[in-house]
């Protein structure tokens, strides 16, 4: 590897990701569509000088996936690299110090929305890979690229492929960025990832808005009725109350938990610097690592419904409707869990309203068996540039397509070089760049030791 890479070309680097962040490929929000095709686009653009030969979108209802190979490398094995190139909205604006979508460097870091999540991981990958390209452009291993456009928003068209094409999974290994340090100095590779179940409540109650005096005290409010039926769902202690719902839960194993307790934790800092509440909430019985990677959350991310205008008006609404979602843990499997969170929801549903559940998108969990090989290999790369192996640790957040791209039997490595107080889906969301150059050696030096001592190699596709 070209380890001089990083040191000589800082500032075009820069400048290239800079130029990727600025494209806002929201991509929950349909007027930021073809800003999605740009992000695909720059990919495609990228890929191409890269030297992969024919860099493909792949529609489908929604954005495309981006889909490369590099230049054929008989006899190695195959890495499949996967990330997503669309972001979350960046609102609230007026939190932003620098606007969303124009990069700008403070202290040695870059703030943008998408620096962390996942542009700037799938951009370092990318230069990792160009790191090692030979005088003659040509790569240590095969490398096989797929990025999508709709993990942030539950879209399908990826899942769409890779039932209609598995093959394309086919690889040794299968590399993701899109996760974080578990603390700085400290590289992490993920055991289980949390799945999601987000759906929809809406509640009918009225016709229409109503008189609140001279209807007041016998008019059912929706907006009442929706907020009873949410209080039912969890109580105070932090249980989720959906029957059921824990049955399948399996606890982290007597290795994960012993890993657990070693890990630097400082309580008091947790909750001033990430959380920055005023006390910690949730099932008092288990630990906050219990709590954040090991058990199912229920959170209501949004209420919808009768007067929220300025002033004052005395109505009784008639509609209300609010977002929610549950995360999920190894045993679970979200389209049981939207059925059993419909049940509970029906049972708590007065007579006197229309209640629906709407189940909006969703993924399974993942957990991953990290004795593979390849793991050895990462922990070999993390320690010849950060003097540390990778801490074994679990994700709170969710990947939906992860579970599939390991079906062809390829270890699945979940990773990153993100930092906790990254601010992911907040507003000032950043990359420490230190963590991008480092980035790249590593992950270089991951490509080459998978390329020396990572075979066997894949079959070729069917
Ligand atoms: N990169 C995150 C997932 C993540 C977050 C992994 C924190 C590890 C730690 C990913 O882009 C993400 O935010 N996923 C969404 C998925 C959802 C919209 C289906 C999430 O977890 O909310
Ligand atoms: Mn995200």
């Amino acid at each position: 590897m070209d380890t001089d890479f990083v040191a000589r070309q800082q500032s075009r680097l820069l400048g290239e990701l800079s130029d990727f962040l600025a494209i806002p490929s929201v991509s929950a929000l349909p007027a930021h569509a073809a800003d999605c095709r740009r992000a695909a686009e720059w990919l495609r653009a990228e890929l191409s000088r890269l030297g992969c030969p024919a860099v493909q979108l792949i529609e489908g209802d929604g954005h495309p996936v981006v889909w490369a190979e590099g230049p054929a490398v008989p006899g190695r094995p195959t890495l499949l690299i996967y990330g997503h190139y669309d972001v979350q909205p960046p609102d609230p604006l007026d939190e932003w110090t620098s606007p969303p979508f124009e990069p700008t460097v403070r202290d040695g870091r870059l703030y943008a929305r998408g620096a962390a999540d996942d542009k700037g991981q799938v951009f370092c990958l990318l230069k990792a890979y160009e790191a090692t390209l030979d005088a003659d452009r040509r790569p240590p291993l095969n490398v096989h690229f797929i990025f999508e456009g709709e993990e942030e928003c539950g879209g399908h068209v990826i899942s769409d492929l890779l039932r209609a094409e598995p093959e394309r999974t086919r690889a040794d290994a299968a590399l993701v960025c899109d996760m974080s340090y578990y603390a700085p100095g400290w590289p992490a590779v993920y055991t289980a990832l949390r799945g999601l179940c987000y759906a929809e409540i809406s509640v009918r109650t009225l016709e229409r808005d109503l008189h609140s005096g001279t209807y007041g005290g016998v008019a059912p409010n929706a907006i009442e009725t929706l907020v009873r039926i949410l209080a039912g769902l969890k109580d105070e202690s932090g249980e989720i109350l959906i029957p059921k719902l824990y049955k399948s839960v399996e606890p982290p194993s007597k290795e994960e938990l012993r890993v657990w307790k070693k890990l630097p934790f400082d309580k008091a800092d947790f909750l001033r610097d990430e959380v920055t509440g005023q006390a910690l909430t949730g099932r008092k019985e288990y630990s906050i690592f219990e709590r954040v990677w090991a058990l199912p959350t229920f959170e209501i991310h949004g209420i919808k419904g009768g007067f929220v205008g300025e002033g004052a008006k005395t109505v009784i609404p008639a509609q209300a409707t609010a977002k929610v979602s549950l995360r999920l843990v190894p045993g679970q499997d979200y389209a049981k869990v939207g059925r059993l969170l419909e049940r509970a929801v029906a049972a708590l549903a007065p007579r006197w309203a229309d209640v629906k559940v709407t189940l909006l998108h969703g993924g399974d969990p993942v957990q991953v068996d990290v004795d593979h090989p390849a793991f050895a290999l990462l922990d070999e790369a993390f320690a010849s540039v950060t003097g540390r192996k990778a801490v074994r640790v679990r994700a709170g957040g969710s990947i939906p397509i992860i579970p599939e791209l390991g079906l062809t039997g390829a270890p699945v490595l979940l990773s990153g070089i993100g930092l906790p107080d990254d601010g992911l889906h907040s507003p000032n969301e950043k990359l420490d760049l230190a963590q991008l150059w480092s980035g790249i050696e590593i992950f270089g030096r991951f490509y080459e030791l998978l390329a020396e001592r990572g075979g066997p190699t894949a079959p070729p596709p069917a």
